[in-house]
């Protein structure tokens, strides 16, 4: 069987400032990194910062349509209420470079980094937080508003609250579900307020109006065993609070503020409670042993499935969806060529049965910084040296575009 995506249809790849642009000193990130080993620290990254018009070229000789990448708050406003210039025209030249080649810049406005001087009064957890992104987005939609269409405000809040505020691995490295709790809270606000903003701006220029939207981490929660209740619990607990609570607070009925829905998806993750011996309602992750089960280079289960299921679970909330990263890292390029395929034919059996899915971004165009995992995982479509910087383009990337110039996949 044979499908033909719509015409459209956006096909792109993502990436995110600090872990391609490199040198983002002035972020809470980079002051992070200064604790640990010297080769698991961003430091020059991809160098994406003065390499993007090459790295655009070759995204164009694939035959993307479409290029997720975020702004660097820290350089837009390297210190509170002061906006540098030079920094807008470095990501307005960067919009118009992709314009020139038939390449829809999609916008995300926060992928987990914040500046320094943010950092230093609390982070998200300060009351002002939300205020203080609203003025950053106001001034980053008149620099850029008039050549974009889709913006992301916030990447992964509900993964930014875990990882940084449950877990501990990210900065500011705390642990603490008062604390979460706050800084969901004022994620969201932070989500409404520049939702307002952006709206305003395109409305006060005369300009189309925009597609406003978030990116959440969506995963597939499975029980352990579907015989233990407690597995049960927390499995739909986890698919609740980290797959929907965000959406949902979002899309409510008369306050909606999301234009569309962008989902990430990489994996299947088996969760496993103890019952009553257990201090914790949400079970912990269990990783099953079985050789038969596939995996990236970082454990990850590849489940192209969850991504179908997850799609049509989202589409409840009646809003475009755009499959805004889903990728793998692996040191088999075959494997990437497949988990492409499979993802692929997901969506298109998705959009078969009538949900509206406008785009497939694959993460990531090219090797980048996967935060505390360092430079060691590879997703990209495009190998990087990093000692040269060197870019060559994988074959799995060729695959890509073939199904892209094609417009059709085949199951
Ligand atoms: C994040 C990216 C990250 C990717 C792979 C997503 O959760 O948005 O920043 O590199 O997953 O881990």
């Amino acid at each position: 069987m044979e499908f033909t995506f719509p015409k459209d249809f956006l096909w792109g790849a993502a990436t995110s400032s600090h872990q391609v642009e490199g040198n983002n000193t002035n972020n809470d990130w980079w002051q992070w990194e200064q604790r640990i080993p010297l080769e698991m620290r961003s430091g020059l990254a991809c160098d994406e910062w003065n390499r993007f018009e090459e790295d655009f070229k070759l995204a164009q000789t694939l035959g993307l349509t479409a290029y997720r990448f975020s702004l660097e708050w820290s350089r837009i406003e390297p210190s509170p209420g002061q906006f540098d210039n030079s920094a807008l025209d470095h990501y307005r030249d960067m919009v118009l470079s992709l314009r020139s080649k038939g390449i829809e810049p999609i916008v995300t406005l926060n992928h987990f980094t914040i500046p320094l001087w943010l950092a230093g009064q609390g982070g998200w957890l300060s009351d002002k937080s939300p205020e203080f992104f609203a003025q950053y987005v106001h001034k980053a939609t008149e620099a850029l508003g008039n050549d974009v269409h889709y913006w992301i405000t916030l990447n992964e809040p509900a993964v930014y609250t875990y990882k940084s505020y449950i877990v501990g691995q990210w900065p500011p490295g705390e642990k603490s579900a008062i604390k979460a709790f706050k800084i969901a809270q004022n994620l969201a606000k932070a989500h409404v307020l520049a939702y307002g903003k952006i709206k305003e701006v395109y409305t006060q220029k005369g300009w189309k109006k925009p597609m406003v939207g978030i990116a959440q981490q969506v995963l597939i929660f499975e029980p352990s065993s579907d015989r233990s209740l407690w597995d049960r619990i927390s499995a739909g607990l986890r698919d609740w609070m980290i797959n929907h609570l965000f959406v949902q607070a979002l899309t409510r009925r008369k306050t909606g503020t999301l234009d569309f829905i962008g989902l990430n998806y990489y994996m299947r993750q088996y969760v496993r409670n103890r019952g009553f011996l257990s201090a914790n309602i949400f079970g912990e992750e269990h990783v099953l042993e079985n050789p038969s089960v596939r995996k990236n280079s970082l454990g990850w289960e590849i489940f192209p499935q969850g991504l179908h299921a997850l799609i049509k679970a989202f589409s409840k909330y009646k809003l475009p969806i755009l499959i805004s990263e889903n990728g793998i890292c692996t040191n088999d390029d075959a494997q990437r060529s497949e988990f492409i395929v499979e993802h692929l034919t997901a969506v298109a059996l998705a959009i078969k049965e009538g949900v509206p899915v406008i785009g497939y971004l694959y993460w990531s165009l090219l090797d980048n910084y996967e935060w505390a995992d360092g430079f060691a995982p590879r997703f990209g479509l495009i190998e990087v040296d990093y000692k040269t910087q060197g870019r060559k383009v994988r074959d799995s990337a060729k695959k890509f575009e073939g199904i892209i110039r094609s417009g059709r996949i085949r199951f």
